[in-house]
């Protein structure tokens, strides 16, 4: 088994019917419902979405315009005004949903809490109202550093709620990432826990708090609050520390949602480019309402009855999107888990879908290969029948996978939605509707009503069907970030001027390369720059790289991704040393361990190789693709005229 290569994914054509039985009872019933949809979307993208805005989500006041495009730049309903927590959490108030599980929580070990709509209301008030008290004024940036609690969806919620656009940073990234997260937002506040458990462990989220913050290193933040979980000591720095459970002692459960405009920031989300500053994905606050509800709704085919799952971390744009907005707009049952499988728990999603009785499941294809890998046994001793619908996200899909995903998770009686989007992007712009659209294992087939995608060259033009391009999508659509925290240039840059605008036209460019079918099915290839994926966790290969040469061994490094069995990607690191460093088992250890604390565990390279050069072009550029090639162990294919110095390859390639 390995990663999709075009090889497999070209010669792939099965095709899976939902059942008669799904697609009657399915929000989008048929492929000619589809088409008729995504016509109607296309002839009039303004008129659609304006029109599900104002049937499916609350405004305090309606917008005067619903769209404002000044290319790159996009507002949509101008001067309407809404609250995002409000949809989320008030209107079900007054409808039988008050009652009904918002927030089922599966913790570690063992702990579990389920929160009503009502309560889940209560707790966000509450939170909002600490978060008043502490100084938190709408438009102040709110760090979230957190484990899969409840209260880190409460403290989202509670800033959405007062206007505090808030900043998650995944539990995983290191303290140093953490710092320059909140230094590029200026966070005012971080909300944090004394812990949370990862795997077996306890991973010490407070202390790394206090490190981002040693020395005023991070001079915006004036406060910390800290929520308990784990219970082991901490540090509490009398002024700028407080524990929630202390302030909301007697605190008013009163919190009236701020009414919000509908382009102010939301949040501001980082991920990682091909240059080395992760960049500050902004998204605001309308636009991301109506898609994210829309697409949960049709996408996952939502019924008042589901639960519904979501394997994502909070601290990532899935989380955003599909834990918390997308599902509880909708007054959906979403289902939170803390923990994660592992070789001493390899059953431990399997377990948690039966306790529940979980209908719709949405996971990574990195963790289906681990599970493929771990054995079917796991999943057959489990009763999986309350499965309808299962989802995938974050990569590419290798047939293989999704053909064991299909029929050991989903008993072939489940279709799977393979979502294919970005923090960027969001919401989940290429996907079936699986009442509706036949799926071939690989493909993220068909884009979403209202999204124009398409397959192009460098200069804009539609690819022949079959042909490899690049993924662009020809219309703005109402979740797509707004601009780079701080710096429209590098929005423009990064994401408008790759190709080059026709007749006025822009086209947002994804950094993906894909294929479409004769179909009309979308196959999503994989990144077309320098950014790599490891557990479907994307990093910039240059994050890595300045991470590396931060150590003063290092004198110049070069990282690229070799095609891994379950994680997609490994980080191979091509490293020369200064010349009073020489290489060593322990140097090699050093290193690793140094950019763990630099990004944080998920960066860590799987191998890192010592080199007395590193290929380059006379100019004086790196070649990563021959050293994807050298890394993979692949001949060196493609031409090599332009190396600078042919020797330093072989003498590479003779230590491979
Ligand atoms: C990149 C975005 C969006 C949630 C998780 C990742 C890759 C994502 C798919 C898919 C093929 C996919 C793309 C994209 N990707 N989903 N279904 N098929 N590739 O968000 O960290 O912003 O990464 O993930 O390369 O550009 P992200």
């Amino acid at each position: 088994m390995t990663a999709p290569t075009i090889e497999s994914i070209l010669h792939e054509n099965r095709l899976f019917q939902p059942s008669s039985e799904f697609s009657n009872q399915a929000q989008i019933k048929s492929l000619q419902d589809y088409e008729q949809l995504y016509e109607r979307a296309k002839a009039d993208p303004v008129a659609f979405w304006a029109e599900l805005a104002e049937q499916e989500l609350h405004w305090f006041q309606k917008w005067d315009q619903v769209l404002d495009w000044q290319p790159p730049f996009a507002k949509w309903f101008v001067n309407g005004k809404i609250n995002i927590s409000y949809n989320c959490l008030d209107r079900h108030l007054t409808t039988w949903r008050r009652n009904k599980a918002a927030l089922i929580w599966e913790g570690e070990p063992g702990d579990s809490r389920t929160l009503t709509y009502a309560q889940l209301h209560r707790e966000v008030c509450q939170f909002a109202n600490v978060l008043k008290e502490l100084g938190i004024k709408k438009g102040d940036v709110v760090g979230i550093y957190m484990p899969m609690i409840p209260e880190a969806a409460i403290a989202m919620l509670a800033c959405a709620r007062i206007g505090a656009p808030h900043t998650v940073v995944f539990g995983g990234f290191s303290a140093e990432a953490l710092r320059d997260r909140l230094n590029d937002g200026k966070a005012k506040l971080v909300v944090t826990a004394d812990g949370g458990w990862r795997k077996d462990a306890i991973v010490p989220l407070k202390d790394q708090v206090d490190k981002a913050l040693d020395d005023n290193a991070a001079p915006s933040v004036e406060n910390v609050l800290v929520v308990q979980r784990t219970h082991q000591r901490i540090h509490m720095e009398p002024g700028r520390d407080h524990w929630w459970h202390d302030l909301r002692q007697g605190i008013s459960s009163d919190c009236p949602a701020e009414p919000m405009d509908s382009e102010d920031m939301l949040f501001i989300l980082y991920t990682s480019g091909s240059t080395g500053k992760p960049k500050g994905v902004v998204h605001s606050t309308g636009g991301y309402n109506l898609y994210t509800h829309m697409t949960t709704k049709w996408i996952f085919d939502l019924r008042d009855t589901d639960v519904y799952w979501c394997t994502a971390d909070v601290g990532w744009i899935t989380g955003h999107s599909y834990i918390v907005y997308g599902p509880l707009s909708n007054g959906a049952t979403t289902l939170m888990y803390e923990g994660a499988p592992r070789n001493s728990n390899p059953g431990c999603f399997w377990d948690v879908i039966e306790k529940y009785g979980v209908n719709i499941f949405y996971t990574a294809p990195t963790a289906i290969r681990a599970f493929i890998k771990m054995g079917e046994h796991h999943p057959k001793a489990r009763d999986l029948s309350s499965l309808r619908l299962l989802g995938t996200v974050g990569e590419p899909i290798n047939p293989e996978a999704w053909m064991w995903y299909y029929r050991v998770i989903g008993g072939e009686r489940c279709p799977i939605v393979d979502t294919w989007w970005q923090t960027e992007t969001g919401g989940i712009m290429i996907t079936p509707l699986p009442g509706a659209i036949p799926t071939k294992p690989g493909s993220a087939t068909r884009p979403f009503p209202g999204i124009l995608a398409d397959v192009v060259d460098l200069d804009g033009h539609p690819v022949k069907d079959n042909e490899g391009g690049y993924l662009v999508v020809r219309h703005p659509w109402p979740s797509m970030m707004r601009t780079v925290y701080g710096d429209d240039d590098r929005f423009r840059r990064t994401y408008w001027e790759h190709i080059a605008p026709i007749d006025g036209q822009y086209l947002y460019f994804a950094g993906d390369g894909a294929r479409r079918d004769d179909d009309g099915y979308f196959w999503v290839m994989g990144r077309v720059d320098d950014v790599i994926s490891v557990s479907g966790h994307r990093l910039g290969t240059m994050e890595i790289e300045s991470a590396l040469v931060s150590h003063g061994a290092v004198a110049e490094a070069a990282v690229v991704g070799k095609p891994d069995e379950i994680k997609g990607e490994e980080i191979v690191a091509f490293v020369t040393l200064e010349s009073n460093y020489s290489p060593s088992e322990e140097l090699e250890k050093e290193l690793k361990k140094h950019v763990v604390q630099e990004i944080g565990a998920l960066a860590r390279p799987g191998q890192i190789r010592f080199s007395d050069a590193l290929p380059k072009t006379r100019s004086g550029k790196i070649m990563r693709r021959l050293l994807r090639s050298l890394a993979a162990g692949q001949e060196i294919a493609g031409d090599t005229s332009t190396l600078e110095d042919r020797s330093v390859l072989d003498k590479l390639r003779e230590d491979s």
